[in-house]
């Protein structure tokens, strides 16, 4: 995928200053010698030393060559851990090809988020949908978004622990725009966000775009938020804003706890940043409730709630929301400058579904049905998967992070298991620095439980052949 090699070199001298072995004022090496050195193209060390500058940690003096400029504290690793620090993002060319593989119905969906929409509720849905078709729009419609889909997403937005005024949302296609027009709310090019690592590679994909840079911030499927490291990073990098799913997080699974989401919320008010909170996976909770969200604690207007249907129901009406708060006047101006609003039928039948209780039954029916399919994904992997593979077991959504034995390359076993028919997500698309190589994602929501084993045991299949 990418070109790491330079990565190394700017971690490299990142870690020489960090340990004072460089110290403020002295020279590095020139880019010749360098290369000379380490054996790599002058390239390579030139896009080291940029990665350097744009960190703000060395200067180049005209004539002269490279200077360390470091006048901060340095984060300190924790033992036997990656130490991240910002840099762009380079994910596009393999999201764009995990992206495609999911619209291809020869292959078995086990890679892009896609819920289960074989259910009634679906088709409900698109029912309500034939029923608004042929209605003439009225074009003075708001471009918020149509007002009784509004008040109706207010109603239920209730249930995140905070009442929300319909004027206060803005209609969005799905909640990638949501998160795009969240991030051009708070940041422009070369500026921090802080991601989850692991993190969804959406995020990813629209910090590229946006050219800014992504720091990252461990996230356990177990144990969540690494708020320790959040804090380090806080106190060491000028960052402009955090992005986050604290709920059945993409790819984790982690749940964020109630304490922890407080915690958070007072480390980003001391540093006084901005959070976006991506709340799709939120009404999934295998328990039934539905977790409360950063947004309901913030006493301050600093979160930016971003959702969509997408994920509860179906993608395909691209249907999301932004509440953007303080935000709220940017947001619309960039939303209606590059789509003016979101098309009206999906609207109409959306606020048609929601009118009714068929949301709720629809949930109903197909939670259950997710636990089933995590369980066969479960039993099937550690059946037919190498030692030393260890799967996730969130406790709501539907997708599993699978960490694979080392030596395993995820991105080469996702092309294997194209071409075997089998899609599949590769760990790496997670991680703005290419971590994760040895990690897969599954989503467990289209295959039925008991297609899941055989599934499982042809891809253990590629992963033997790698093996060997
Ligand atoms: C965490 C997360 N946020 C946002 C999105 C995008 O959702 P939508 O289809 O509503 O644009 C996805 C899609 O996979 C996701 O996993």
């Amino acid at each position: 995928m990418t070109d790491y090699l330079y990565e190394k070199i700017r971690e490299l001298i990142v870690t020489q200053i960090r340990n004072k072995a460089l110290l403020p004022g002295d020279r590095l090496p020139s880019v010749r010698q360098f290369s000379r050195e380490l054996n790599v193209s002058i390239g390579t060390v030139q896009k080291a030393y940029a990665a350097l500058e744009d960190l703000d940690l060395i200067l180049p003096k005209r004539r002269s060559g490279y200077y360390v400029k470091a006048v901060r504290a340095m984060p300190q690793p924790k033992a036997g851990s990656f130490t991240p620090v910002p840099g762009k993002v380079n994910v596009l060319e393999t999201a764009v090809s995990v992206m495609r593989s999911a619209s291809r119905r020869d292959l078995v969906q086990m890679g892009s988020a896609i819920p289960d929409v074989s259910g009634q509720g679906v088709r409900q849905l698109h029912q309500e949908y034939r029923r608004h078709a042929l209605k003439i729009p009225n074009y003075e419609e708001d471009p918020l978004g149509y007002l009784p889909l509004r008040r109706q997403l207010a109603r239920r937005l209730l249930d995140t622990g905070r009442s929300v005024d319909p004027d206060d949302i803005l209609i969005t296609a799905g909640c990638q725009e949501a998160l795009t027009i969240a991030l051009r709310c708070i940041a422009g090019p070369g500026d921090i966000i802080l991601v989850e690592s692991p993190c969804y590679y959406g995020v990813l994909q629209a910090l590229e775009c946006l050219e800014l840079k992504a720091l990252e911030i461990p996230v356990s499927s177990a144990g969540g938020m690494d708020t320790d490291q959040l804090e380090t990073m806080l106190q060491t990098w000028p960052v402009k804003g955090m992005i986050m799913t604290p709920a059945f997080s993409n790819p984790s699974g982690y749940l964020c706890s109630e304490p922890r989401k407080k915690k958070i919320l007072d480390l980003i008010s001391t540093h006084d940043i901005p959070l976006i909170e991506d709340d799709v996976f939120a009404r999934l909770g295998f328990n039934g409730s539905r977790p409360r969200t950063l947004h309901s604690y913030d006493r301050e207007d600093r979160v930016i709630l971003c959702g969509s249907i997408s994920k509860m129901l179906s993608p395909d009406l691209r249907i999301g929301w932004i509440i953007a708060g303080q935000y709220a006047g940017k947001a619309r101006t960039l939303k209606f400058t590059s789509t003016l609003c979101s098309p009206c039928h999906p609207q109409f039948a959306l606020a048609g579904f929601l009118a009714t209780r068929k949301l709720d039954r629809h949930l109903r029916s197909i939670i259950p049905g997710y636990v089933k399919k995590q369980q066969a994904l479960i039993n099937a992997v550690n059946r037919w998967f190498p030692e030393g593979t260890k799967i996730s077991s969130p406790a709501g959504g539907f997708l599993s992070w699978v960490k694979l034995p080392e030596e395993i390359d995820g991105l080469r076993l996702y092309h294997d298991a194209v071409s075997a028919g089998i899609a599949i997500t590769p760990g790496e698309i997670c991680s703005p620095t290419g971590q994760y190589k040895n990690f897969i994602r599954l989503n467990y929501a289209v295959v039925p439980p008991e297609e899941t084993d055989p599934v499982m045991k042809r891809l253990a299949g590629l992963l033997t052949r790698q093996a060997t």
